[in-house]
């Protein structure tokens, strides 16, 4: 039977002791402080009702019938929403073993029958001050854990907005580069398929390479703009059936500067890196290639790996003075040469992913 009386204002003690008259003295010690009390007489009892109640403190006779105080005070502290409640232990028992036994079990404090009333309320008011300092902490760390929650919520969002906005912006920029890239391609190629093949081509080579993705990505965007400096090539030498005066393969081999030009000084890492694929995507690792006769690893490795992928797909694609190879041809020409082109034009790395990638 529960009795229980009732001051929301006071702090709340649950007194358990099976000896009716040793529940009345405490709770009258209790309420002469102030505190509002429950009383249980047997251990299940007093389980089941902090429990219910969730006191603010327990005072629990060793010996009870159902449950002991032992019992009672394992109980409490198994239960993720009791543990932290303070349990003062009123033992006859003075032995250092039943002692030690309580304290493992989770006793806070004890109080030797018969009961000190000065003693007992100045260790109740001691064991309700550290509970409220207790809960005050718990309240704060609850209420920062929602702050940092909610703020993570904020974050979370603004990250998506702008993850967002970035996608979009990204793939303008994307856009506009092929948009850009297909004009230097539309008067003499398949308006577009060959810088995409490249781009793609590209991409294969880095990532057999082992670069990181960035690096691929930034790449293949870069791979597209390599030949944007014909642009500036005049129709009559670009358009041009027979071979080369050397006056115009000079002004043709100028595609690579003027494509430089064209995409420097920008803070971009897509245009850096196109930058340096626009000027050295001719230059071979021998030494042979142009516009500035760079070799081996002074030549950036994007210019490495576009020279070689552009090779393969001009290698791949008819021309006025040549039908178009097939894969396998193709790849004996630049693996074993032919009189034009020579595995030394290739970096040998760049080459070996080829190889890995095409066998
Ligand atoms: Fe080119």
């Amino acid at each position: 039977m529960f009795q229980t009386s009732v001051n929301s204002y006071k702090p709340h003690i649950l007194i358990a002791d099976d000896s009716r008259g040793i529940v009345q003295l405490l709770r009258s010690f209790c309420e002469h402080e102030g505190y509002r009390t429950s009383e249980a007489y047997d251990g299940f009892q007093a389980i089941q009702m902090t429990q219910t109640l969730q006191p603010d403190l327990v005072m629990l006779d060793m010996n009870m019938p159902k449950a002991s105080g032992l019992d009672v005070t394992k109980a409490i502290r198994s239960d993720t929403h009791l543990f932290d409640i303070p349990i003062i232990m009123l033992t006859g028992l003075t032995g250092r073993e039943e002692r030690l036994k309580a304290v493992s079990a989770g006793v806070s404090d004890f109080q030797n029958k018969p009961v000190d009333r000065e003693e007992l309320m100045l260790r109740v008011r001691n064991m309700l001050r550290m509970k409220k300092m207790s809960d005050l902490l718990q309240e704060h760390n609850r209420e920062l854990e929602d702050l940092v929650q909610q703020r993570t919520r904020e974050l979370e969002k603004v990250l998506a907005e702008v993850t967002e906005a970035n996608r979009s912006i990204h793939e303008g920029y994307a856009e506009t580069i092929n948009r850009l890239a297909v004009v230097s391609e539309y008067r003499d190629e398949d308006t577009g398929m060959h810088i995409k093949r490249v781009s793609l081509n590209s991409r294969e080579i880095a990532s057999a390479l082992g670069m990181d993705s960035g690096y691929v990505e930034n790449l293949g965007y870069a791979a597209v703009t390599h030949d944007i400096g014909k642009v500036a090539i005049p129709d009559q030498i670009l358009l041009k059936n027979g071979s080369f005066t050397d006056l115009e393969r000079s002004l043709m081999m100028k595609h690579t500067v003027i494509g430089a030009q064209m995409l420097s000084g920008s803070n971009s890492p897509y245009l850096n890196m196109a930058e340096k694929v626009a000027l050295t995507h001719h230059e071979r690792w021998d030494g042979s290639g142009y516009p500035n006769q760079l070799f081996g690893e002074t030549i950036p490795l994007e210019g490495r790996i576009v020279s070689l992928a552009d090779q393969y797909d001009a290698l791949r694609t008819q021309r006025t003075y040549k039908p178009a190879f097939s894969h396998k041809k193709t790849y004996d020409i630049l693996t074993l040469g032919d009189q034009r082109t020579s595995p030394e034009h290739f970096c040998p790395e760049v080459l070996s992913a080829f190889t890995r990638i095409h066998l």
